[in-house]
């Protein structure tokens, strides 16, 4: 078997984009003032808003803001499953975590340097890159549990160290960033250069309030208690209202919309369209669900006037007793209205599904609680896009969207999350019927077509800037071979999103595939300067290093690359073969075992043990690694030659020939040939192994 290093397969890995968003941010400081100007004149109001799990929703990491937790006191995590260790440590005023594998090998050290939500259910820790990046990390906080797995890590190849904290999760979380113009395009990653703001501030809730302000209180300022019943709702449900955080979508933002464009007082639907599961989740509890449940209640669709504001004040922190009034300020003469408590009854508490150690209070005001203990532990459930639910995505929010926002963005809904297998057939429809002037409808189409590149270039001639479109594209020519037309095209997307990490790694690809190393190594470099901690540019730069013969480089990256993500098979793959070529067949067993681990349908793995096997007279072993190749793979000419091989070493002449006499016709040259020498060998009895 040859190991040569040009052999080296490369493994890029898709890069999913979501639904792209479009800019148009009106710079927030033009119109919004500093939140510690309200003080001043509503300092009632403010000292007892700061009380608030929102007015602490996000801040620094902080002696004051972290004295919730237990800093040396059940700080070490075991986390078997993905073989992890996590210790949160203390260390002169400031908060790290430190991660790494048995014997202290592949160590990560991340600052907390912020916090998310205030730890009345949980908290989650924030590390902030030099680029700006924000990352979630891979342990939170809850209350009665203390230091435990984030949502969504219960699993063996969890997001580790590179969750990034998105638009969405800081729209509901703070106040509004102050980004740079341009920032919060679908052209750019979400990232937070500036100072950020550190918590919900009043003007989240009445809306951009420097003139207001400045004129002493005489230029006017949203005060929801004034608007419609639904425009009010909504200053909430911008927030509150979350059909689901698994795979659906939940919501989109409507096109040319910024992420932080929403203004209290306007309809949200105007600036977002929630969508729901169509059938079998009516039942669903999730931690975001207090407006998605209260409007299933017949309090809710009966009385016409109850809204968040009818039980709680926004402005403070309430305490049982309060709930009881607003109940009976409608139920006036119930069946007991004299029984406290009422919401105990009406609405429990109860374990939610996607945040397993979260328990949070049933909006869905029913006569009995649902039956159960509504309180026993469940196991975290993980779904993929298009691995858990599978079918209709429906209209939620608003239900009265029509015509054309309707067809394009229920069809988008369809398919951005591979929820419903009929949906590309709905929404090519729905782009038919309106011909859009917009990229992103032909390039959600794209994203499931059988041949997504009409679909793009279509994505492409709306907004010819449009670099998601771009990069996807470059990825699926560069996939077919097309690295000439692949190059212009990802050049263009460099000029306008130079620092791009996931731009430039196609960028690489295409000038490997073109045979120009030199270029596809520097712009490699360039990509994991702009993101330290990107995993298959890291990898593809070992990669070309190693087809540049710089071994020692290659040998480096690879490490590193898995380093950052233990669990990336495709790494631990080529660093085995960079081994290899180093002779070092301990190690690269090793390697080669662990890719296996993470998993287990890397055919190319298991013909490299077989290879490993045979090249050390293992005949039998190497037998079996082949098939196991060969039943993942039956068109694998690599892994029945090698079978046919092993074979032949044992003697099994009869099955050796009918298998080496299938392969000896193979595409592959080289398998070709060799398939013929061995058989050639068997034919005149000169077989020796
Ligand atoms: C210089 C003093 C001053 C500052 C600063 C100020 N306000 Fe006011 N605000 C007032 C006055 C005066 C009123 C009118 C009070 C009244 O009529 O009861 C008012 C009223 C309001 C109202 C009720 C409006 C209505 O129509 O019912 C809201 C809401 C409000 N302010 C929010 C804010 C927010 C948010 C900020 C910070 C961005 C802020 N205020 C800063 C003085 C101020
Ligand atoms: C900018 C997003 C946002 C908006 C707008 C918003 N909320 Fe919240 N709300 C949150 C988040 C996030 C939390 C959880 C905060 C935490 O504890 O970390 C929360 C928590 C709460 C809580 C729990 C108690 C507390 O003080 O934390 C109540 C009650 C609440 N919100 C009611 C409302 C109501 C009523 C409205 C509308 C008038 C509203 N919220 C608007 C994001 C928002
Ligand atoms: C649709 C808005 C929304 C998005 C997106 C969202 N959250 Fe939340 N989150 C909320 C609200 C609202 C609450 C409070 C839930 C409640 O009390 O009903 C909450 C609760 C939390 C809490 C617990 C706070 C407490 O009550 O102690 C944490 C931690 C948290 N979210 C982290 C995140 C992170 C991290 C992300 C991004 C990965 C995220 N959230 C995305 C709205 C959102
Ligand atoms: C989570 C949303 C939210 C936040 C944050 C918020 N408010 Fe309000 N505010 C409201 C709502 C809702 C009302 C109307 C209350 C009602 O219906 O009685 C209101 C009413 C007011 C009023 C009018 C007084 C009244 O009783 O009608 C003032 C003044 C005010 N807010 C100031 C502030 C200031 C100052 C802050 C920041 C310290 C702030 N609010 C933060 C939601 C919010
Ligand atoms: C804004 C008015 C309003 C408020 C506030 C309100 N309800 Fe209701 N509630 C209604 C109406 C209207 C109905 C429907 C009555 C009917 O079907 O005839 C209802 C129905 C109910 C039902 C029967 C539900 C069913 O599915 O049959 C229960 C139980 C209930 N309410 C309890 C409560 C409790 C507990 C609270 C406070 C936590 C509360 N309600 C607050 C208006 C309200
Ligand atoms: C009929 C009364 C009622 C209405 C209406 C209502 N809530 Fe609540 N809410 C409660 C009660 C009761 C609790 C539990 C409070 C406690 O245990 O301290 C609660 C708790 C919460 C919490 C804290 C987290 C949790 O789940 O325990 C949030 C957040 C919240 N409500 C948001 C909202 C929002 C947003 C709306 C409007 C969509 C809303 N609520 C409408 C009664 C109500
Ligand atoms: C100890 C539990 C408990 C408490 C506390 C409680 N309820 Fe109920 N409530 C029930 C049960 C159980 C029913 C259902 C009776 C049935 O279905 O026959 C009910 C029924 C109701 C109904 C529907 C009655 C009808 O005939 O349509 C309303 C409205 C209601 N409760 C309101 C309240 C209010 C308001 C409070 C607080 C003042 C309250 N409940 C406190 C257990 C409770």
């Amino acid at each position: 078997m040859s190991r040569r290093v040009a052999d080296l397969l490369l493994l890029s890995v898709a890069f999913s984009s979501s639904c792209a968003r479009k800019p148009a941010e009106s710079a927030v400081a033009a119109a919004y003032a500093d939140p510690k100007t309200c003080v001043g004149c509503h300092d009632a109001i403010a000292k007892s808003y700061a009380e608030t799990g929102m007015a602490r929703a996000f801040g620094k990491a902080t002696p004051t803001s972290l004295s919730l937790e237990n800093w040396s006191k059940n700080n070490t995590l075991d986390h078997k499953i993905s073989g992890r260790f996590f210790r949160l440590e203390q260390r002169g005023g400031r908060y790290f975590l430190r991660r790494w594998q048995a014997g202290e090998s592949n160590v990560i050290e991340r600052e907390i340097h912020y916090v998310m939500g205030s730890g009345n259910h949980a908290r989650s820790y924030i590390h902030r890159t030099p680029e700006g990046r924000l990352s979630e990390l891979p342990v939170g906080w809850y209350p009665g549990i203390g230091f435990a797995m984030s949502p969504g890590y219960d699993r063996p190849d969890h997001q580790d160290v590179r969750r990034k904290i998105s638009f969405d999760c800081m729209f509901c979380h703070n106040g509004y960033p102050d980004l740079p113009a341009g920032a919060g395009k679908p052209t750019s990653e979400p990232i937070w250069p500036g100072k950020l703001p550190e918590g919900i501030d009043c003007q989240r809730c009445h809306g951009p309030g420097r003139a207001h302000a400045e004129s002493g209180g005489q230029q006017a300022i949203v005060n929801p208690k004034k608007l419609p019943r639904d425009r009010s709702l909504e200053v909430c449900m911008q927030c509150h209202l979350e059909t689901t955080s698994f795979p659906l979508p939940n919501s989109l933002i409507r096109f040319g919309r910024g992420a932080f464009s929403y203004r209290p007082g306007e309809p949200l639907g105007g600036f977002m369209i929630h969508f729901d599961h169509a059938q079998g989740r009516e039942g669903k509890f999730e931690i975001v669900s207090s407006v998605y449940r209260l409007r299933q209640s017949a309090c809710f669709t009966k009385s016409g006037t109850l809204q968040c504001t009818t039980c709680h004040d926004p402005h403070r922190v309430q305490r049982g007793g309060a709930f009881d009034a607003a109940c009976q300020t409608c139920h006036v003469s119930g069946p007991h209205n004299d029984r406290p408590n009422c919401a105990s009854c009406h609405m429990p508490k109860r374990r939610t599904e996607d945040v397993v150690h979260g328990v949070m209070t049933d909006h869905k005001i029913q006569r009995r609680p649902p039956p159960g203990n509504l309180l026993a532990p469940i196991a975290e459930r993980h779904e993929a896009p298009g691995q858990g639910y599978r079918g209709e995505v429906a209209l939620y929010y608003p239900s009265d969207l029509a015509g054309r926002d309707r067809d394009l963005y229920l069809g988008i809904a369809q398919v951005i999350q591979k929820s419903n297998a009929n949906g590309a057939a709905q929404l090519e429809s729905a782009i038919i019927k309106h011909s859009p002037r917009e990229p992103q409808p032909y390039f959600a189409l794209a994203t499931v077509a059988d041949d997504p590149e009409p679909w793009y270039r279509k994505a492409l001639e709306r907004d010819p800037d449009f670099v998601p479109a771009m990069r996807n594209l470059g990825e699926v020519l560069n996939r077919r071979g097309q690295f000439g037309t692949a190059l212009p095209l990802l050049e263009r997307a460099r000029t306008l999103a130079p620092r791009d990490p996931p731009v430039l790694h196609e960028l690489g690809l295409a000038y490997r595939g073109a045979g120009r190393l030199a270029e596809a190594s520097n712009v490699l470099i360039e990509s994991v300067k702009a993101d330290p901690e990107f995993p298959e540019a890291i990898n593809s730069l070992g990669l070309i290093l190693a087809e540049r013969g710089d071994l020692t480089g290659a040998e480096q990256r690879l490490r590193e690359a898995i380093r950052i993500q233990p669990d990336y098979a495709e790494a631990h793959l080529n660093l085995a073969r960079v081994l290899l070529s180093r002779d070092q067949s301990a190690a690269a067993q090793m390697e080669l075992e662990a890719a296996i681990r993470w998993k287990p349908a890397l055919t190319a793995a298991h013909e490299a043990l077989g290879g490993l096997a045979a090249a050390e007279g293992r005949w039998p072993e190497s037998l079996a690694r082949y098939r196991e190749a060969l039943r993942l793979d039956p068109t694998s000419d690599r892994a029945a030659l090698g079978a046919g091989s092993a074979l032949a070493a044992l003697g099994d002449f009869t099955n050796a020939r009918s298998v080496l006499e299938r392969v000896a016709r193979s595409q592959d040259p080289e398998v070709r040939n060799e398939a013929k020498q061995v058989l050639e060998a068997l034919q005149t009895g000169r077989y020796r192994n």
